[in-house]
């Protein structure tokens, strides 16, 4: 445990580190990806550019050090970045190359107002702060590689089948290539997918999430063709080609005890684990009442819409909500479009029962819309749940764009 010194020292230069928040972690990774470029394999070079991962990994120090003296209060937060970890294959030995760099990054940013007391004691916090996480991936690691049909690291998979959903979104089947189990997984869990793109000299990986139910011999993602990885997937990898996948991971998952009614609301790609959690909760034949809100550009752009509707169709306990930006004439032929432009809070009031379990996901200013939303309609915090495509912000601070 740390001295009362040093955790004074930390609490009182969080707020000075927290300006140079960005400035610091800019010259970490710089540093980072300069001495040790290997990483450069793990690290999503989109988010880098947007700024995203700078602003994640500095924000959980922060938080992390603010809490120095009782990080159990931010386990859950801990968990949910230790899941990413542990998909992305991060390891023990890597923990003091990242401290050693952002160490010399606070130095390097905050010149002579960085003395060596407060040096040492950011180092003896990020000691600290490091030996949880990976105290908590190493329990992570050992349950994907033990549990039935698990393994560590990534695994090969073959594709089995490839599926037009839309415009703009193609499910790809995968089975794993050894022809033995499949470890399970929880709806709403994704898995990071690492590839080789011929004539790219880095691997990438990124993250899918399971799109399908839960008790399939196959795994499903559903993927938007937008970036790198996405178009490498849509345009050249065929049926029958190999890809290497994590075991499931995240913390996004479906309670499937509860008996309040399930409310899913997605957006574009976002209905991915949506789909798996409401083909899930189908399976297990429960009465439980379901509400799925989809907004879309419009019926050619989304995916699964003829399966959703079929499963509406005929069940009194599903309701399907489709929204559509720019509707086509087709689309108002479609029973379940029901709201012609972006949603907003009013109408998601309008439609939407108070006790109940709600899980979102979507691009980050439509889920600050509905999470505020629902956040007016008074629904407690733990009941709403959400997942982000890319690292987590803080939806009540940040500043989005909308949808
Ligand atoms: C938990 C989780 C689950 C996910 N589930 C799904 C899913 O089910 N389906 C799905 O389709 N996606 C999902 N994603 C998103 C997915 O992981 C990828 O981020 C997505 O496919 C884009 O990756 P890419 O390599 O194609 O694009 P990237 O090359 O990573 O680019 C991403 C975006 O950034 C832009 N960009 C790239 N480089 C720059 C630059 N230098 N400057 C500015 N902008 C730039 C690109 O134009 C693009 O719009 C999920 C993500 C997470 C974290
Ligand atoms: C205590 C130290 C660390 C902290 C606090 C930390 C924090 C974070 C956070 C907050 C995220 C974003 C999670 C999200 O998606 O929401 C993240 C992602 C990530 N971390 Fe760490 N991390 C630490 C150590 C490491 C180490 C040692 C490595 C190994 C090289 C690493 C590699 C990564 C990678 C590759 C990502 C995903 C980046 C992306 O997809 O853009 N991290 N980390």
């Amino acid at each position: 445990m740390l001295d009362p010194k040093t955790i004074q020292t930390i609490k009182s230069t969080v707020p000075v580190l927290k300006e140079y928040g960005t400035a610091i972690t800019s010259r970490f990774y710089e540093l980072l990806f300069t001495n040790h470029p290997e990483l450069l394999n793990v690290f999503n070079h989109a988010n880098q550019h947007k700024g995203r991962q700078q602003g994640a990994l500095a924000n959980a120090v922060y938080a992390a050090a603010v809490h120095i003296d009782r990080l159990e209060e931010i386990l859950p937060a801990v968990k949910q970045i230790a899941h990413k970890h542990r998909s992305l294959g991060v390891q023990p030995e890597q923990y003091p190359i990242v401290g050693e760099y952002l160490l010399k990054a606070i130095k390097d940013v905050l010149g002579d107002a960085a003395t060596d007391d407060i040096l040492d004691a950011w180092a003896k916090a990020y000691q600290v702060i490091a030996d949880v996480f990976i105290q908590v991936e190493a329990d992570m690691y050992q349950e994907a590689e033990n549990q039935v049909g698990g393994w560590k690291d990534f695994r090969e998979f073959k594709l089995v089948k490839k599926e037009t959903e839309s415009k703009v979104i193609t499910s790809f089947y995968l089975k794993p290539a050894d022809g033995n189990a499949l470890a399970p997984f929880l709806p709403g869990q994704y898995v990071s997918v690492k590839t080789e793109i011929p004539g790219d000299p880095h691997t990438h990986i990124r993250q899918y999430s399971l799109s399908d139910s839960t008790n399939q011999d196959y795994y499903r993602l559903s993927v938007k063709k937008e970036g790198r990885v996405s178009k490498y997937l849509h345009d050249q990898v065929k049926e029958g080609d190999s890809l290497f996948l994590s075991a499931p991971a995240g913390d996004f998952t479906l309670d499937t005890k509860s008996q309040k009614p399930l409310v899913l609301i997605g957006a574009g790609v976002g209905l991915t684990p949506l789909v798996s959690m409401l083909e899930t909760t189908l399976i297990d034949k429960t009465d439980r009442e379901i509400h799925f809100v989809h907004a879309a550009i419009n019926g050619e752009f989304q995916a699964m819409g003829r399966r959703l509707s079929g499963l509406a169709d005929g069940n009194e306990t599903l309701k399907v909500y489709f929204c559509y930006e720019e509707p086509t004439e087709q689309d108002y032929q479609n029973p379940h479009f029901v709201k012609e432009g972006y949603i907003d809070s009013a109408w998601l009031q309008s439609v939407l029962p108070t006790d109940a379990d709600f899980y979102i996901c979507g691009p980050e200013g439509f889920m600050k819309m509905a999470v505020q939303g629902l956040h007016q309609m008074n629904i407690p915090s733990e009941n709403i749940h959400f997942e982000f495509f890319g690292p987590a912000i803080d939806l009540s601070k940040e500043t989005v764009t909308a949808q």
